[in-house]
């Protein structure tokens, strides 16, 4: 483990936070979608049940994000964690701050009152995948089942 790092500070997210995040994601995927991060702030930034929190350095540097939310009863579970969303920085990886970033909103989350977190991931994503295993991550008791909106069935008309 390398220890030989400034320890980042774990915040909530603010509106004025979205361009730093949206430049880390286009780091990663190569896409810019500000607007996505302004939206997904809305919707996630100022609940009690919803986390968007930061990783940043004593600069004030955005260095990563991650988001997640409390669901009730969805699939018929019990209310669990979910996290949907994990950016660190592609110059500052291995250094735990995704690590940093799932604790702090795992300690939330269990603060919450819930006892399980899930996240869903694209099964030929080895990195991500190392990742959660390696906070301790396993395969649950859901199948992803996915199709086609347009089925070709016939639904009888309706509108
Ligand atoms: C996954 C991610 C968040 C990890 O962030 P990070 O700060 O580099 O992770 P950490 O330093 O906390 O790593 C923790 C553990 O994850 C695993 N891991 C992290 N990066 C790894 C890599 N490149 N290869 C293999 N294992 C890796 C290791 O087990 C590591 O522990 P170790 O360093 O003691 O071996 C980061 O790589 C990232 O942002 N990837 C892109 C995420 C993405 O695609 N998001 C969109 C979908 S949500």
């Amino acid at each position: 483990m390398q220890t030989d790092f400034e320890q980042p500070h774990i915040r909530a997210a603010t509106a004025a936070d979205m361009d730093a995040v949206a430049a880390i994601e286009a780091k990663i995927t190569g896409e810019a979608k500000p607007a996505y991060w302004r939206d997904t702030f809305q919707r996630f930034g100022r609940r009690d049940d919803r986390y968007f929190l930061l990783a940043e350095d004593s600069a004030k540097r955005v260095l990563g994000y991650i988001v997640g939310e409390v669901r009730a009863w969805e699939f018929g579970s019990p209310p669990c964690g979910w996290i949907f969303a994990i950016g660190v920085d592609p110059d500052l990886r291995v250094r735990k701050i995704g690590s940093r970033l799932f604790a702090a909103v795992s300690t939330r989350m269990r603060a919450a009152g819930v006892d399980t977190v899930r996240t869903m991931i694209a099964r030929d994503d080895e990195l991500i995948m190392a990742f959660f295993r390696s906070q301790g991550m396993m395969a649950g008791p859901f199948v992803q089942l996915e199709m086609p909106v347009d089925g070709g069935w016939d639904d009888g008309g309706a509108s």
